[in-house]
């Protein structure tokens, strides 16, 4: 089983990829990490851990990054709500707090795993960003990193970029241009990766707590994609979960990208180098392109339907 950290800002669709991530045999999650993002770090890290009890499961959650690292945080209640669940209460976690802060149980994980751990961040990455500042031998430590960020292509927090780059743009560019290997799940792909109105609801029906959970949480990001005219729920933060699993469902490239920092208009895009004569950086990441639509719905309502 791939040993696997996840670095969320626990909002639905993170909540979604932890339900997910925790139900695939092929994975075996070390710990779990908050970062602001969505909502602010005490939703994020309270949220983590609500999701972990109604899973069942006993993950280490960790605090980490309350902000980017130079610029103000921007969060996204009007998708996540202010509680970053929709307005979902879920009953508290009954385990302690842990006090390690993310980077440094990241680090530690990351070594005890022996250069075999694998990172899906799915939040903006500052946490990264801070272990890979303060451990610089992390970057041999990790195998690879699996993000949901960026677009080759256009943008949902901005035309330019996406909401997870847009935030902390610099935490970004440093761990892209870490030298860990990268896979991007960006809005190119993960705007496919949705479930229709229909899909939301059916699974509802079924009435289990994890199933009504995820229809309740993400009534409010229903309706947010149905005001901007998209097609269902996005699913974006369950891309590079089951990437991991599942790499057959996806298609993409190797390319060079390179996050800007000091655009005026264009901050937090990942530039993006798919066809130009220059190649510029140098290859650093797998960028995913495409997914089985079905395929990936039909594996996500097993998986919700599982519990
Ligand atoms: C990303 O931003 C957040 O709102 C989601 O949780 C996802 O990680 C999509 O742009
Ligand atoms: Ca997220």
């Amino acid at each position: 089983r791939i040993p696997v950290w996840i670095d969320c800002d626990t909002g639905v669709d993170d909540a979604a990829a932890l339900l997910v991530a925790h139900r695939l045999p092929q994975l075996r999650i070390v710990g779990i990490s908050a970062v602001a993002g969505n909502v602010e770090l005490h939703h994020t890290f309270e949220n983590a851990r609500r999701v972990c009890r109604l899973m069942g499961a006993d993950y280490p959650v960790y605090r980490g990054a309350e902000g980017p690292l130079l610029r103000p945080l921007t969060t996204a209640p009007y998708v996540h709500g202010e509680n970053g669940l929709g307005g979902v209460e879920l009953p508290p976690s009954p385990l302690m707090e842990e006090t390690l802060p993310a980077w440094d149980a990241l680090y530690a994980a990351a070594r005890a795993e022996g250069g075999h751990l694998q990172v899906i961040a799915i939040g903006p990455l500052t946490n990264l960003a801070i272990a890979l500042s303060k451990h610089p031998d992390l970057k041999d430590l990790v195998e690879r990193i699996a993000i949901m960020g960026g677009a080759a292509q256009g943008g949902n927090a901005t035309p330019c970029a996406e909401f997870n780059i847009f935030v902390d743009p610099h935490a970004a560019q440093m761990v892209f241009q870490s030298g860990i290997p990268i896979v991007m799940c960006g809005l190119d792909v993960t705007m496919d990766a949705y479930l229709s109105p229909k899909e939301v609801e059916e699974l509802g029906r079924a009435g289990t707590p994890v199933c009504r959970f995820f229809q309740q949480s993400t009534r409010l990001a229903m309706a947010f994609s149905e005001r901007v005219s998209k097609p269902g729920l996005c699913l974006h933060d369950v891309c590079p979960v089951l990437y991991l699993t599942h790499p057959q469902l996806f298609s993409g490239e190797e390319a060079g990208v390179y996050v800007e920092t000091r655009g005026s208009i264009t901050t937090g895009k990942t530039v993006t180098d798919l066809w130009s004569d220059k190649q510029f950086p140098q290859h650093n990441a797998f960028v995913v392109l495409g997914v089985d639509r079905p395929r990936f719905v039909e594996i996500v309502r097993s998986i919700l339907l599982s519990y």
